[in-house]
């Protein structure tokens, strides 16, 4: 391959198909940390309403949620206006179209106590800013909708899914069904996750998942390599049929098991941390040889960004930081929303062609 060329990397619609939770989770589910639900197929109407404009979300779940604490009038905070909630306008009716799934997911939701959703390859992890834990996790299903409506990460399951597959065809695309998943949270430790890169049937790289400075971590790769290297031998090599995937782990001490968080496709828009992709497609691994690479002292600086920063302000806000113009429509938008005192008017602009 000459110089500045991209290196070509072969995936197929199975392939993608293969990593859906669905698919990935039915054969691995006793090597994961958290139980799962999942919801498949969607109804019409969840769909319709997961891709209109606007954010409506369930009131009768508000209270359980982490963002609409209600505040008491009292002496301290005394307002002439405060609003009667029986004048309060019903803004659920899309919300009413799926009454029985919207019961089905609160009823889970206080089964598990609170979740992290995904969909079939893809979490919200662009609109955790929205949360006041600045995490996914959901108390309520109001919490919920409100992360799945504001992310642009799950237009990527829902339009752009197998943009890198050799054999899409547009103008047939392949049937999939869209999934919901909720899985039970659980509290755990960012810098025991590592994402395993699987080419031709063989772990060639292993990268730290969270891309903070972790001192610790330097002198646990040779036992980190060598549990995550039995895992994939014993456990992911039979039962995955994909020829080349990445899988993430995640290892807690004292580090004898090692769990699955999930599977994704080898391909360009999987996150490759502190590997490229033009070099997971062309270094070669003799057997037994895997790279294994960590944010050092010396480079931590590099990655001080925090994930998925990028998309963690309303797109106009960035067009904004870019563009003159932009910037005069922006401030104009944000003076008409003070005066309607509407500060939960949407934007527009969100475009659903905005894969991750
Ligand atoms: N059950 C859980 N409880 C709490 N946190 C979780 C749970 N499952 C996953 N997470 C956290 O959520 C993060 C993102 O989840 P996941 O890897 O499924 O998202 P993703 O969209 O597939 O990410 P990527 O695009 O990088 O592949 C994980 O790195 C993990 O830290
Ligand atoms: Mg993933």
């Amino acid at each position: 391959m000459e110089d500045g060329q991209f290196a070509e990397i072969k995936i197929t619609v199975d392939d993608i198909l293969s990593c859906s939770y669905s698919n990935w989770y039915s054969k691995f589910k006793d090597y994961t940390f958290s139980e799962a639900a999942i919801y498949k197929p969607l109804s019409k109407e969840f769909i319709e309403y997961l891709e209109s404009d606007g954010i409506e979300l369930p009131k009768d779940t508000k209270k359980d949620s982490v963002l609409f604490q209600d505040v008491s009038p009292n002496s301290d905070n005394e307002y002439s206006d405060w609003e009667n909630d029986d004048n309060e306008k019903e803004t659920d009716e899309s919300i009413k179209k799926f009454e029985d799934f919207h019961l089905t997911l609160r009823e889970k939701i206080k089964e598990f106590g609170s979740v992290a959703p995904k969909l079939n390859w893809s979490a919200p992890q662009d609109s955790v800013w929205i949360m006041t834990g600045r995490n996914m996790r959901c108390y309520s299903t109001t919490d919920l909708f409100l992360l799945l409506k504001s992310s642009d990460y799950l237009n990527h399951d829902m339009y752009h899914a197998f943009d890198e597959a050799c054999d899409f065809d547009k103008s047939n695309p392949p049937k999939f069904e869209l999934e919901l998943v909720l899985r039970k949270w659980v509290e755990i430790n960012p810098s025991m996750e590592f994402r395993c890169f699987v080419r031709d049937r063989q772990l060639i790289a292993i990268s730290q998942r969270d891309l903070n400075y972790y001192n610790f971590l330097d002198e646990l790769k040779d036992e980190l390599t060598e549990k995550i290297g039995i895992f994939f031998d014993d456990i992911l090599l039979s039962k995955n049929e994909a020829n080349s995937f990445v899988f993430d782990v995640y290892v807690p001490k004292p580090f004898n098991k090692v769990y699955l968080i999930d599977i994704n496709p080898f391909q360009r828009s999987t996150d490759p941390l502190l590997f490229s992709w033009n070099e997971l497609a062309t270094m070669s691994v003799s057997e037994d040889d895997i790279k294994f690479r960590l944010v050092t002292e010396h480079n931590s600086g590099r990655f001080a960004t925090k994930a998925h920063s990028q998309n963690h302000v309303p797109k106009d806000f960035l067009d904004a930081s870019v563009d003159t113009q932009s910037m005069v429509d922006f401030l104009k938008k944000c003076k008409e929303l003070e005066l309607n005192g509407d500060s939960e008017s949407e934007s527009e602009s969100e475009s659903k062609e905005n894969p991750k």
